[in-house]
């Protein structure tokens, strides 16, 4: 059997069919309607002008037979009407009376009396108004005899009148018993169009639905999926052109993907390279304090004041050899992100906890919090607090000195929006596009990792931080999240 099936390795899921009221939107129960309704328009359109033609012939055929008995009739009668024999006529009759499709037959003399009559009780009775029209049909509804009527006339005078009337039950018997066989025909025709169509769109469905599910598996990213092609119809020329659709469309993904993957490659090693380069810039100076040092420390002369003084500064530089090394890590190594439901005031409040602990910026820093009645929300509580560490520390250390800072989270839209605003020295204009990148820093102590961390961090909730800032008023910082997971 011609058609198409699906081969790939992933197996085919059937679809649930709800079959009333959308099968009748469907193509296959279109089709079966339409060739049947076809088929039965046809049918009886062809049966009925049969049934017409047979019954004009019919009763034209009897017309003809019962004209052809009539005039047997005047002539049988002709010469008893004459002599008014009454025994002759009767036999006449009685012949004619023998026909098993003659109703009736009479003879009637010229005054109206009936002289013989094959029906019981009419001789000597005159006959009601005479019949006008010949080859007369059914006069009603119940009466089926076709009324014929013949003078016999000799020498131009009217001597008699014949009257017959042939029965038109085999006339209708014939036409019933074609308008059944007509029937029987419709319905046959009805059912055999009906499985044809029912086997003609199985195998145009059974196609289409192929198509559809590989079309379906190529949109949910399976550019393997193909149809089987087996049928040479327009179908069978649809699934080829799909194939090669399906193929050219899998070779151009791999080949983006190719060139993608070469890119990152490219722009991964140059990361690399600028990092290590600013890694090495940024632990030159502490390790350039560090060695001079230690060298100072071996030295068996050096005061009591200046041993400590020394030892300080090598305190001071290896803790900022250990932030350095720990804001790299935490930027090259950032793990992936939870999203768990959560209340964002309490890591908030923590994390004022934690920061206000400062002991370089912390002081004449005043904390006004506005927060929503619900503060639900959907983040890796790990990561959102080293986002709002950076965010406050970055603020803090704009302050440096008396200042506010602003936390207010607000619902905004269907998700939380968290701004953080200080009132510090602001960021100039020039300095905007640079902040971001890794290593950018215009703090001496700073390793400027601290908004790459955060930007990182944010993307992967799915959002990412806007920053407004006037030199000399403050800085805003937002960002916001979802409220609730969407799948
Ligand atoms: N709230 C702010 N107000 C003023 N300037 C800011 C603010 N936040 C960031 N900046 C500017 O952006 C720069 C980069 O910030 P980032 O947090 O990335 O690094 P850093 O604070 O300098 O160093 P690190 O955070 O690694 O210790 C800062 O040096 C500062 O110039
Ligand atoms: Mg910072």
């Amino acid at each position: 059997m011609t058609g198409i099936c699906l081969h790939s390795n992933t197996p085919v899921v059937g679809q649930g069919r709800s079959w009333f009221p959308r099968a009748f939107h469907t193509l296959r129960v279109r089709l079966i309607i339409s060739v049947a309704l076809v088929h039965v328009v046809l049918m009886g359109q062809f049966t009925w002008e049969a049934v017409d033609r047979q019954s004009h012939e019919l009763r034209q055929e009897m017309v003809n037979q019962g004209r052809s008995l009539a005039s047997l009739m005047v002539v049988a009668s002709t010469n008893a009407l004459l002599s008014e024999d009454l025994a002759s006529l009767a036999e006449v009759t009685r012949r004619v009376g023998e026909r098993e499709d003659v109703s009736y037959g009479e003879v009637v003399d010229v005054r109206g009396f009936v002289m013989a009559s094959t029906r019981e009780g009419r001789v000597g009775r005159k006959v009601g108004p005479m019949i006008e029209q010949n080859d007369q049909f059914p006069l009603n509804e119940d009466d089926r005899i076709l009324d014929l009527r013949d003078e016999v006339i000799i020498d131009s005078s009217r001597v008699g009148l014949i009257r017959l009337g042939l029965s038109t039950k085999n006339l209708e018997n014939a036409l019933a018993e074609t308008r059944n066989r007509g029937i029987q025909y419709i319905l046959l025709a009805l059912v055999i169009g009906s499985i044809a169509a029912w086997l003609l769109s199985l195998a145009v469905t059974r196609n289409l639905h192929d198509l559809t599910l590989a079309a379906k598996r190529i949109g949910e990213g399976d550019l393997n999926a193909r149809v089987d092609v087996r049928s040479q119809d327009e179908t069978g020329t649809l699934a080829r052109a799909f194939n090669l659709m399906a193929a050219s469309l899998h070779r151009s993904s791999r080949e983006i993907e190719l060139e993608h993957r070469k890119r990152t490659d490219a722009e991964r090693l140059a990361c690399v390279g600028e990092m290590a380069a600013s890694i090495a810039h940024e632990i030159r100076n502490p390790m350039v304090a560090l060695i001079n040092s230690v060298k100072l420390l071996g030295n068996e002369q050096l005061s009591a004041e200046d041993h400590k003084a020394v030892s300080d500064i090598v305190n001071t530089e290896s803790n900022r050899l250990q932030r350095i090394l720990n804001d790299f890590l935490m930027f090259s190594r950032l793990p992936d992100a939870k999203l768990e439901q959560g209340d964002l005031k309490v890591l908030i409040e923590q994390t004022i906890g934690l920061v206000s602990q400062d002991p370089l910026y912390a002081d004449g820093i005043s904390f006004d919090c506005r927060y929503e009645d619900d503060n639900s929300c959907l983040f890796d509580s790990d990561l959102m607090r080293q986002v709002l560490i950076n965010l406050m520390l970055n603020a803090m250390q704009a302050i440096s000195g008396e200042g506010k800072l602003t936390i207010r989270l607000q619902q905004l839209n269907g998700r939380l929006n968290v701004s953080i605003v200080d009132n510090g020295r602001g960021i100039p204009a020039e300095v905007m596009p640079e902040i971001n990148k890794p290593f950018f820093t215009s703090r001496k102590e700073g390793t400027g990792l601290g908004l790459p961390v955060v930007q990182r961090i944010l993307a992967q909730h799915g959002t990412a931080l806007t920053i407004t800032s006037r030199e000399g008023s403050g800085t805003e910082v937002a960002f916001d999240l979802d409220v609730e997971s969407n799948g």
